[in-house]
């Protein structure tokens, strides 16, 4: 598995939720995440860690809420993944502290080209820089100090960063001087080596292909966002790279990727960020961030898809830091894990899942099992990760066809015509989407996990003219399994069987729920 996440030298999945912004202030606040957490069986979590309370004056740090929170992950057997709400936060600057924001004239912000002075700090300005790479690095340092179990796996650096404040760029002094500069070197010689299909190149040739010139001349209409993007991927990238000389940890980005309105930065979207449209620029200009993952709350598989597709590149892996909490998620994990290849996910907001009592609520079921059925299959995904079959039931889809070695397969949404007596007709509860993973392990191996739908095998044959080509083309009941098993995965002896399915169990398929945790089957040769 290709990754930036490792757990003794091994490749780790990190996945789970991240925390209510403002919910981590003491552990009793706390304990309502950790229980949503452990019904959604995530192995990480991911908490914020606010510069207003990390420096409540300037110089002056207080570390108890970074203590609380590692106390409280380790008691909770949890890794974590730090976000820092640092200079942005949504585009804004609502978590720095009171001295930051008290002071406008050394810590300069966004003005529009109206002349307002927006609520955004600026990126061009260096004793934003400076001042959040004093409180990052203090940061960094504690947790070196404190963190000898290993507990944080990574940092978030900033939280959707941009200009949100209907403004693609600063229009204050040090941001227009910038905006009137020559387009840095490495950026125009950037611009001729990106493929066709890169938005950044495409936004350069619309407006002419100059060599040179500066971000108006040279990308015309897109100039303001770009510089804002350039601008702030080199300074999240500062911030970034100080941090990892102290403590050598992953970094990642997150996106407000701007996937509703019309579309327009500093108005749909945070103006810089690194949205797909300028992934190019920021890649470029980021070398110490690890991953630049996007929030993907999007309902519809086409749109989703289209987002984890914009971020699973090869100089960039797909991690995605927010997810809907919400039924969205019984299929879009499997998507990004299974379809895109993505390295961690997480839902946001988690304590939602839980009712008044704590309890998981009913509608939400679909969605704590996808969930669970990922820890399930953790180590499968982990191994087989970039050959994984992915099953989603799209809206009004009967079946499924999955390509496999040696075999094809309909993964079918219509409730087999026989269950055991655990599961009964009608199976599949109501609105609930078929989903999971389909493992091939071996020549005739095959493990998988789900809900909502059953497994059609047939033996490939290799005839020649007009012959069908399968064996067992007649119907599921003539295909031979030589065992069929439910089972889980022990970290040390790893796969055990629990129950043994065979006779009326399999006459009409491998039928999955999400109860049966992983099922693995041995078809004859
Ligand atoms: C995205 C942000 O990154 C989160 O901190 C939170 O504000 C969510 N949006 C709310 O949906």
């Amino acid at each position: 598995m290709k990754t930036v996440f490792y757990q003794d030298g091994n490749p780790f999945l990190p996945f789970g939720s991240q925390v209510h912004n403002s919910n981590v202030q003491s552990p009793e606040g706390l304990e309502i995440f950790w229980r949503a957490q452990s019904a959604l069986g995530g192995n990480t979590a991911e908490i914020p860690i606010y510069w207003e309370y990390l420096e409540p004056e300037e110089g002056h740090f207080d570390f108890s809420q970074t203590d609380m929170v590692l106390e409280s992950a380790r008691k909770h057997n949890s890794k974590l993944i730090l976000l820092w709400f640092g200079t942005w936060k949504n585009g804004k600057m609502e978590y720095t502290p009171p001295w930051v924001k008290e002071n406008p004239d050394r810590f300069h912000r966004v003005i529009t080209h109206d002349g307002f002075r927006t609520g955004v700090l600026s990126s061009h300005c260096k004793a934003n820089l400076n001042a959040d790479i004093a409180a990052f690095t203090a940061l960094m340092n504690h947790i070196k100090e404190r963190d000898d179990q290993g507990t944080v796996i990574a940092v978030q650096v900033e939280n959707e960063p941009g200009i949100n404040a209907r403004s693609m760029r600063d229009h204050g002094p040090e941001g227009e001087a910038e905006y009137q500069a020559d387009v840095d070197a490495g950026i125009m010689n950037l611009l001729a080596g990106l493929p066709e299909k890169s938005r950044v190149r495409q936004a350069w040739q619309e407006a002419g292909g100059a060599s040179s010139g500066n971000w108006r001349k040279v990308f015309g209409r897109h100039g303001s966002e770009f510089l804002s993007a350039w601008s702030l991927g080199t300074y999240i990238n500062n911030v970034a790279k100080a941090g990892k000389a102290i403590h050598k940890l992953p970094m990642i980005v997150n996106v407000w990727n701007g996937d509703g309105g019309f579309n327009q930065p500093g108005m749909d979207y945070p103006s810089g960020g690194a949205a797909a449209k300028v992934l190019d620029l920021w890649k470029f200009v980021s070398p110490d961030i690890d991953i630049i993952g996007p929030d993907i709350y999007l309902d519809s598989i086409k749109q989703n898809s289209a987002v984890c597709a914009a971020f699973c590149r090869t100089d960039n892996l797909l991690f995605v830091p927010e997810s809907p909490r919400w039924k969205t998620n019984e299929w879009a994990i499997f998507n990004a894990i299974g379809n895109y290849d993505a390295v961690g996910y997480f839902m946001f907001g988690a304590e939602d899942i839980l009712d008044e009592q704590g309890a998981p609520r009913p509608e939400l079921l679909s969605t704590i099992d996808s969930f669970n059925m990922i820890k399930d299959a953790l180590p499968l995904i982990v191994e087989h990760h970039g050959k994984i079959h992915t099953i989603i039931q799209e809206e009004g889809m009967a079946a499924q066809l999955i390509d496999l070695d040696g075999y094809s397969c309909s993964a079918k949404f219509t409730p087999p015509e026989k269950l055991d007596f655990r599961h009964r007709y009608p199976s599949i509860r109501s609105g609930e989407r078929g989903r999971g993973f389909l493992f091939q392990t071996g020549k005739n191996e095959f493990y998988c996990v789900g809900d909502g739908f059953y497994l059609d095998l047939r033996k490939k044959q290799d005839h020649k003219g007009d012959m069908v080509d399968f064996e067992n083309f007649q119907k599921t009941s003539h295909v031979n399994f030589i065992t069929v098993e439910n089972g889980h995965f022990d970290s040390e002896k790893g796969w055990q069987a629990d129950y043994r399915r065979n006779g009326d169990d399999v006459y009409y398929g491998i039928w999955m729920y999400a109860d049966v945790h992983v099922t693995r089957f041995v078809m004859q040769d």
